[in-house]
């Protein structure tokens, strides 16, 4: 189904060329003055201009022409030359119908036939996730849901973070610790010796113990560097402990993602891309861009209108081992090969935004992808502390996400602490309820902006909260339980102000998704959906809805509430949030 805008644009469009204008003019936007109309258009200010007529007698013009069509209940023009529209409630019912009895809900498929790689989530083997992983995790969720409800094949690769020099600490300060273990043997035969298993805790230990020896001890950084040269090399023992921690990390990465409700389609990581690396650096070296500065293999990325400047990229270090943006690139060739996408999508902190327009130039410059092919990174801004620092625990360490997550399921459950409508798992209720709130807390923001993390807030029942929006939904499917049917039938009229700023913002929600996908940005959802709430909260409490004596009436009215909920529930769960029964 085509946006309501869409249509609108298509039929003001088709006035302004009878009328002996262009059809470029009919943009048709949602007003910004609701108080006056629904929607507007501004073609007759500039086709002022270009047809050297005033705009009031342009856009008086386009009105009447207008008037005659039954989807619109009002068309007028205002000083200087705006075009005001208002629809009929009759073309309203109508279009709520087509919504709702449209698969998608009414969101258009503008991205059918697109597939886009969204890399996103990437976290490191042997450094447990923390809350700078947080965003990336549910920010890349929803764009990925997101996309896919508009008809993109989407692939989400985790591109988890294990080659390279802290995993050679991390291994050396095994080695120091445990050096009876047989992987460290230099006869280790996988088939034959096995060693212990990696302990998790150890584990998430291990790597800024090793890092901050590795500073004042020049051996161990010696011994280190040694190591990454082994692993990279894939040296039997190396090779095999490397892969246990990786195996360690993988799991409990997932089982924290899984309790996020985020998933990948692909678990691949920089030592997956790695095996391209090879590749990356023939056609570098056949394209003549690869050139040594200061001993390292680097590519020029700076273009004559930078504003700020940016630096070659090094692709190998003077002693040649590969770092991150090395993979980032091999990691494209792959991506290339694979899937043949269309975009690919890259969501970190935006501290990374000078690194991701190195990669992307120097991407497009060795032709790994046409130049067609959008690249595109999404920088987003920092969770914080009240003080607008980043989010810090108490004693000024950085929390890890599965603390976080404790601290949210913990405040949630203790705000159902007195609640007597659950019904099932308290627990369980409790998580879903700190997960959106969290997950809404943070989208609700401009992505590229900072936001305090402020969980009292997020858990409130009041204002624009995920805790909110699930409570909105219970009370659509309490009213619909208690009038024993799940409102089937056809929306048949608009009673009343309320049921038509409801209905105005059910049409709106399709616009919301087009806006989240094309601007990486879900906060478009959130509004649509907090809108949506709000007008059905309005509603409810200005209407009788169970105790409505005309049954015509009664019936389109419960049809309105399912459609309702219907939408909450599919914005929600692009925005990766699980609805709950009761709370
Ligand atoms: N592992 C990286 C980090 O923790 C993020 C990876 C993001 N993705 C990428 N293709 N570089 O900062």
């Amino acid at each position: 189904m085509k946006k309501i805008t869409d249509i609108l644009t298509q039929k003001v469009s088709a006035a302004f060329e009878d009328a002996g204008y262009t059809a470029d003019l009919g943009a048709v936007t949602v007003s910004n003055r609701p108080e006056l109309c629904q929607f507007q258009c501004n073609g007759a200010l500039g086709g002022a201009k270009k047809f050297r007529k005033p705009p009031m007698a342009i856009a008086g013009e386009i009105a009447s022409a207008l008037a005659s069509d039954a989807a619109f209940k009002e068309v007028s023009a205002a000083p200087p030359g705006f075009i005001n529209i208002t629809l009929s409630d009759d073309y309203i019912v109508s279009l709520l119908g087509e919504i709702s009895g449209d698969p998608a809900l009414g969101v258009s498929q503008d991205g059918a036939g697109q597939t886009i790689v969204i890399d996103y989530g990437g976290p490191n083997v042997a450094k447990e996730l923390h809350i700078g992983h947080l965003r990336s995790a549910i920010i890349g969720e929803a764009l990925k849901r997101t996309a896919r409800a508009v008809g993109c094949t989407v692939y989400g690769d985790v591109h988890f973070g294990d080659w390279g020099t802290p995993y050679g600490l991390t291994i050396a300060e095994y080695k120091v610790r445990h050096p009876d273990w047989a992987c460290f043997r230099d006869d280790f035969d996988p088939a034959r010796d096995s060693f212990p298993d990696i302990d998790e805790k150890e584990l998430n230990q291990i790597y800024p113990y090793a890092s901050a020896k590795a500073k004042e001890d020049p051996d161990f950084k010696a011994e280190a560097r040694q190591v990454v040269v082994d692993l990279q090399n894939r040296k039997p023992g190396i090779f095999a402990i490397w892969k246990k921690m990786k195996d360690v990390s993988v799991a409990s990465t997932k089982r924290i993602y899984a309790g996020l409700s985020v998933d990948f389609d692909y678990w691949y990581g920089e030592s997956d891309a790695d095996v391209y690396t090879p590749e990356l650096i023939e056609i570098l070296k056949n394209k003549g861009l690869l050139y040594e500065s200061e001993g390292a293999q680097v590519v020029d990325v700076s273009e004559e209108s930078d504003k700020i400047s940016v630096p070659p990229i090094i692709v190998k270090k003077s002693d040649n081992s590969s770092i991150y943006a090395t993979w980032d690139l091999a990691a494209i060739i792959q991506r290339e090969r694979d899937f043949k996408p269309d975009k690919i999508w890259y969501l970190t902190d935006k501290r990374q935004n000078l690194h991701f327009t190195q990669v992307f130039r120097c991407a497009k410059k060795a032709g790994l992808v046409p130049e067609t092919t959008e690249l595109r990174h999404l920088g987003f801004g920092a969770m914080t502390g009240p003080d607008g620092k980043p989010f810090k625990t108490r004693d000024g360490g950085v929390l890890s996400l599965g603390s976080l997550m404790e601290m949210v399921d913990g405040a949630a459950l203790e705000k159902l602490k007195d609640s007597e409508y659950i019904v099932g798992d308290k627990r369980e209720v409790a998580h879903k309820i700190g997960v959106a709130g969290l997950k809404f807390g943070d989208m609700q923001n401009h992505p590229t902006k900072d936001y305090i993390f402020d969980l009292d807030k997020f858990l409130s029942f009041d204002g624009k909260t995920g805790t909110y929006l699930l409570y909105t939904v219970t009370r659509i499917n309490s009213i619909l339980k208690k009038a024993g049917e799940q409102g089937g039938g056809p929306i048949t009229g608009i009673f009343s102000d309320a049921e038509r700023e409801l209905a105005l913002g059910l049409l709106m929600t399709p616009e919301a998704y087009s806006r989240a996908f094309c601007d990486m940005n879900p906060s478009a959802l959130c509004d649509a959906a907090y809108t949506v709430a709000q007008s059905f909260s309005k509603l409810y409490h200005d209407t009788k809805i169970l105790s409505e004596e005309d049954s015509a009436k009664r019936s389109s009215l419960l049809s309105l509430c399912s459609l309702t909920g219907r939408c909450l529930e599919k914005m929600l769960a692009c925005l990766g949030i699980e609805t709950v029964e009761n709370m």
